[in-house]
């Protein structure tokens, strides 16, 4: 029985987890609190630990685990930004789920946009108030509209294929663009000047860090719709209030948030919200916010659970390699052993 200390539980995780677990002689050990140098001590006698996006893990963690003899660090995320890989590497292995369904966040960026283009938001509310007014209800025509598309990637693409099957013209930029996909790439500026709406797909890096800002949202048509469900710091939250204070955009629908690392996920509605600039972008009539949602479908937790699993079984059983294994090495190509088919170390 290999022994997995589970942090960060949500009551979402758990179904599918125990599920493939149970098959593969695994046991998973469920805890709400979250990874950090206070919680590591839960995983005294366990084998492996289970990650996700908030967890620390930080040299101080590591160096613990390594000391109780965990030799796994298993993400149940794609992103590893809290994970020291330098400090792990040697002393416990780092596996991660690359992809789990694209499709689960494309279709909740077009929900988010359906939602907020037809003001579905607001007839539910009146409808159960039996307000049966249309008022202020109306929206516009995605026939005919053209939406530019940042980041071309899986979700990205999917996002263009689902856009496409409303009638709408599709733009898109990317630094890398896809050769032969049928998609009509044009410069960030000519996108930020065509689009009536911006859906970003693009990964976070230094390059892309706060790409929605001033000077962007200056040269894009007044009224635009902004969609992000990719990060938060794409978007300068202050600038986007300013754009939309000043009616320039349209719109806003939101996935991530720059700031959301202590505020999403948790439940927080008996409590005063201290982060000023999402109250305030929360209180406008015409921004949509969700809770870093768009992964958040049956398949996805399945996919998520399974690949987890798999992870964890390659790592324990058989040669212990695993092709999700993320190691220091890895970022420098020239040095990686796995390219050799032999393990990180
Ligand atoms: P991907 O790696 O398949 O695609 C990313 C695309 O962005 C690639 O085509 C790449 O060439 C492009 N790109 C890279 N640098 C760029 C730049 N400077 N400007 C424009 N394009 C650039 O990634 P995937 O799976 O499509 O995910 C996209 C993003 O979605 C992720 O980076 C992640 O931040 C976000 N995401 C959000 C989730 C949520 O629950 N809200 C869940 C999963 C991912």
């Amino acid at each position: 029985m290999i022994k997995v200390a589970f942090y960060d539980t949500r009551e979402y995780d758990r179904p599918a987890f125990e599920r493939f677990g149970t098959q593969q002689d695994i046991s998973f050990r469920f805890l709400e609190a979250k990874l950090d140098e206070d919680t590591v001590e839960l995983a005294r006698d366990c084998d492996a630990v289970c990650v996700f996006v908030n967890d620390t893990v930080n040299a101080a963690v590591i160096e613990k685990l390594h000391a109780y003899g965990v030799r796994l660090i298993a993400l149940r995320s794609a992103g590893y930004n809290n994970v020291d890989l330098q400090a792990a590497f040697g002393k416990v292995h780092v596996v991660h789920v690359p992809a789990y369904s694209p499709y689960a966040v494309a279709e909740h960026a077009m929900a988010l946009l359906l939602t907020s283009v037809r003001r579905i938001h607001k007839a539910y509310i009146r409808t159960r108030d039996f307000n049966f007014s249309l008022n202020g209800l109306t929206g516009f025509d995605f026939h005919g509209k053209t939406v530019g598309v940042i980041g071309t990637g899986k979700i990205g693409r999917i996002f263009v294929n689902i856009c496409r099957g409303f009638g709408m013209r599709v733009i898109a930029y990317d630094a890398y663009p896809a050769a032969d996909s049928g998609i009509e790439y044009v410069s960030l500026d000519e996108l930020f000047r065509q689009s009536d709406i911006i859906s970003l797909h693009c990964p976070l890096t230094e390059e892309t860090r706060h790409m929605i800002g001033r000077d962007a949202i200056e040269r894009m048509k007044k009224g635009v719709v902004i969609v992000n469900t990719s990060r938060g710091a794409l978007v300068d939250a202050e600038a986007l209030l300013e754009g939309i204070k000043s009616r320039k955009v349209g719109a806003a629908c939101l996935d991530v948030y720059e700031e959301e690392a202590d505020i999403f996920f948790e439940d927080r509605s008996g409590h005063i919200l201290n982060d000023e600039l999402l109250a305030r972008l929360i209180s406008m009539p015409n921004v949509i916010v969700t809770s870093h949602q768009a992964f958040l479908t049956e398949e996805a937790l399945s996919n998520i659970a399974e690949t987890t699993v798999n992870n964890i079984l390659s790592c324990f059983r058989n040669d212990g390699l695993c092709d999700n294994e993320l190691c220091y090495r890895c970022g420098q190509m020239d040095r990686c052993r796995k390219e050799r088919k032999e393990k990180c170390f």
